[in-house]
This record gives structure tokens, sequence and C-alpha cells, in this order.
């Protein structure tokens, strides 16, 4: 017989009337290395099918399967099922309304990533083939350009949970910091200039959740405090 593992899954229907509970499920290990997406499927598929959750790539890429896994976020398709206390208690990502189930609605965060206006600004005419960038000035991106936009940095903030309508959290402000060390990008300044604000990038106040929590291994911290130190060096 096959090893079972136990889950509880965060259950939310909105036109049910009922609250919100957490549902008791045991499924089979099924393979070597299984995720915690492959628990979530065979949840679906053979036990409940009106579980709803978000999933696309299967493989850390798309970043649509954050989840709040044992009280952290983290992408369930890349999360051993190994390892995890059980039961395992998997929940939708903090912070956001749920729409259903594991499903949150992420409009706002997204809002937050445009905000930031996240594409390359020139000023200057385009040369008329590709805009040079040495080994080095590429290098600056690393970190930062590797963002999925899971949420799961975001969502595990407290900053952001209490300053959410106005902190623009770590997903967006690594953004921001993408493109204000890209040295193709023309709009340093005016960037620096919207963020200098108490609440868009001063809320930060270095609790670090962002780092342990994101999947990719980067650090909106970082990313924040070099965008305060530019915004100290301009004014030096
Ligand atoms: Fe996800 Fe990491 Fe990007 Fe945050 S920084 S949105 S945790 S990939
Ligand atoms: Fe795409 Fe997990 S399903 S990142």
């Amino acid at each position: 017989m096959s090893e079972m593992i136990r889950l509880e899954v965060y259950r939310f229907d909105p036109e049910s009337g009922d609250k919100p509970y957490m549902q008791p499920f045991e499924v089979p290990v099924t393979k070597p290395g299984m995720k915690l997406l492959d628990a979530l499927n065979h949840i679906k598929w053979e036990l409940d099918g009106t579980l709803t959750y978000r999933r696309s790539c299967g493989e850390g890429a798309c970043g649509s399967d954050g989840l709040n896994i044992n009280g952290v976020n983290g992408l369930a398709c890349i999360t051993p099922i190994a390892g995890l206390r059980q039961p395992i208690a998997v929940r939708p990502l903090p912070g956001m309304p749920v729409i259903r189930d594991l499903v949150v609605d992420m409009e706002h965060f997204f809002d937050q990533y445009r905000q930031v206006q996240p594409w390359l600004k020139r000023y200057t005419p385009m040369p008329e083939h590709e805009i040079l960038q040495s080994p080095e000035q590429r290098t600056r991106i690393d970190g930062s350009y590797e963002c999925i936009l899971c949420a799961c940095c975001t969502t595990s903030c407290p900053s952001w949970w209490w300053n959410g309508d106005r902190f623009l959290g770590p997903a967006a402000l690594l953004h921001a910091n993408r493109w204000i060390e890209d040295s193709r990008d023309e709009a340093m300044g005016e960037r620096l200039g919207q963020l200098e604000d108490a609440f868009r990038l001063y809320r930060c106040h270095q609790i670090m959740n962002c780092m342990e929590s994101c999947p990719k291994e980067l650090n909106p911290t970082a990313a924040i405090n070099n965008i305060k130190r530019k915004i100290l060096a301009r004014k030096s």
C-alpha cells in the first residue's frame, strides 16, 4: 500500500454563504520527489473536483501557484512533500482577497507593479540597431529580471499587510530597481522621484520576510536598499 500524506486545505465558496474552513485530505505518495502541486492535482482529479487553485507551468517559471504552505509562502510546484510537517496546511497567499479556495485576487498586486512603470523609457533617439550594454552593465540587473511575479514576497510582508494601499511592496520595488539599474533606461531621476515617498518606498522596515519566501532566491530588501541609497546619493 502507498504511503499516505495528510493535508488540510483552505476551502471557501463565496456562493455557499458558509465561512471558510480547513478540509482534511489524505493522498498517496505517487512518485519519488513528489511536489505539493502533485498532491493538489490528486485531490482535484481523484477526490474533489471542486477544489480551485491556479497553476500552469508546473516547474517554477510562471508564478501562478504561490500559496501559503505550513505558514510560509512558496510555489506548490517546486515544494517537495518530503520534509513538510503533516498535516500540511495549505492556504491562499495572505493579505489578498480570496476569490475561491486557494485563488486570490491579484489585481492590486499587478496594479502596484504597473505603478513602477516596468518598461524601458528613453528620451534620446533610439539607435538604428540594439542599445549596447557592457557585460558589467548587464550584470546590474541580475537578481531582479528573474522575478516571476508570484507575489510570495509581497504577501509575506507585514508592512504591506498594514499599508498595502500605499506601500508598493517588495515585488513592485524589485522591479522598480530593475529599471533604475538598467543602463539602457533614461528615466532614473523620474523613477526615484516617484518612489521618494514615506509610504511607497519607506514603509519597508527590513523585516526580510520577502527574501525568505522568494522561490527564485531573490532579495527584494537589497533592491529596496539600493533605491534608498540612490535617492540619498542624488541629494548629496
Ligand atoms: Fe516572487 Fe521572488 Fe518575484 Fe517576489 S521577488 S514576486 S517572491 S519571484
Ligand atoms: Fe508555474 Fe508553479 S505552476 S510556477
